[in-house]
């Protein structure tokens, strides 16, 4: 099969198009380099000594996606590209509306042209919003997003939803990941942000090579066994073999699907794991609660794991050894 992966250079999508290169499969990425550096390709040719195709475009450029389309024979898409920082989404809304609504339009518009109609999409558990659960289930349904980058990936899910009740020849796949964390065993391939990371795993792994001096816990005061926030941690290499299997397994039409290890961990948790696992010390500090943040959730993984016949490997004590591994050899 021939995968065309957009935003194949950035975490998630560089990981995934190795697992895809290692399933036998063939690869061509498409990437605007925003959020990327062209350097993440040679990585991945590194690790699985395999030549990847690469189109450095931007999706919300037609022409180009016409241009791709044109060029290759692609049998389906995984769809990465996009804006991902909640909190850059809440001071720039349009350009995340515009951006991430428009590219992903382009790319259904020009597959459905060339009738390419196997679909995955990246999206985000926090379309859950808080509906007052702590396991959340693939049936609950969306909820009410807190910030426009969730509202994007609300907004698409809808949009597929629709244009599947439209022409039901389209095999869908929504896939809804928690909190992807962790890097390739190789230490070539994984977490680098821009600027002062917004998540907890990059801010530790700066913290702990101390090119920041100290994390900042939001709030000791939850109500969970520690008092920090609890959350679904999913291994970047479990994530990217999801995409895998739904490739393989997933029934025809319209799927959607959590992608979580069904298992929560704390804050402190995941600090203390990660001081033990890799030796070194990460000082924190308890400061007050972060706006908007939930105490507690994570996962009902039971779906993915009937239906697609995958589930997550890797422990929490994985996801520390492994991003602290490339955290020493790249940033
Ligand atoms: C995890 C826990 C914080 C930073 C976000 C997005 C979500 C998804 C995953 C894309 C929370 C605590 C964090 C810090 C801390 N991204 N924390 N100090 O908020 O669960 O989810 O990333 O789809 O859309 O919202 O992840 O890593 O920011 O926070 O104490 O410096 O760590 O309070 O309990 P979050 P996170």
């Amino acid at each position: 099969m021939r995968i065309l992966v957009t935003g194949g250079l950035g975490f998630i999508g560089s990981h995934t198009s190795v697992e895809l290169l290692n399933e036998g499969m063939e690869v061509i990425i498409v990437d605007n380099l925003y959020n990327s550096k062209e350097s993440v390709l040679d990585k991945i040719e590194q690790i699985t000594n395999k030549k990847v195709k690469l189109y450095k475009k931007d999706l919300t450029d037609k022409e180009e996606v016409e241009r791709i389309f044109n060029s290759e024979k692609i049998d389906a898409v995984i769809h990465f590209a996009g804006f991902k920082a909640v909190g850059e989404s809440v001071r720039e809304p349009l350009m995340y509306y515009s951006n991430n609504l428009i590219s992903t339009i382009n790319l259904l518009e020009v597959m459905k042209k060339h009738n390419v109609k196997n679909f995955i999409f990246s999206s985000s558990a926090t379309v859950y919003g808080d509906q007052g659960l702590t396991k959340y289930a693939e049936s609950v349904g969306r909820g009410k997003t807190t910030n426009p980058y969730g509202t994007t990936k609300a907004m698409i899910e809808k949009m597929l939803e629709d244009l599947y009740a439209s022409d039901n020849t389209w095999n869908i796949t929504i896939l809804r990941y928690f909190n992807p964390v962790g890097a390739h065993e190789s230490g070539l391939i994984g977490e680098s942000p821009n600027g002062i990371p917004n998540n907890l795993m990059p801010y530790v792994m700066r913290v702990a090579s101390k090119k920041l001096e100290i994390l900042s816990v939001y709030g000791n005061d939850y109500p969970t066994p520690d008092g920090t926030g609890i959350r679904d941690y999913i291994h970047v290499v479990d994530l990217a073999k999801g995409h895998v299997k739904a490739l393989q397994n997933a029934p025809k039409g319209l799927n959607i699907y959590n992608l979580g290890s069904g298992k929560g961990a704390s804050v402190l948790e995941l600090v203390n794991t990660f001081q033990k696992v890799n030796g070194v010390k990460v000082n924190y500090k308890i400061t007050g609660r972060r706006e908007g943040d939930l105490p507690e959730y994570y996962a009902d993984a039971e779906k993915a794991y009937k239906e697609l016949g995958w589930k997550t490997e890797k422990t929490l004590e994985d996801i520390c050894r492994d991003s602290w591994n490339f955290e020493k050899n790249n940033n």
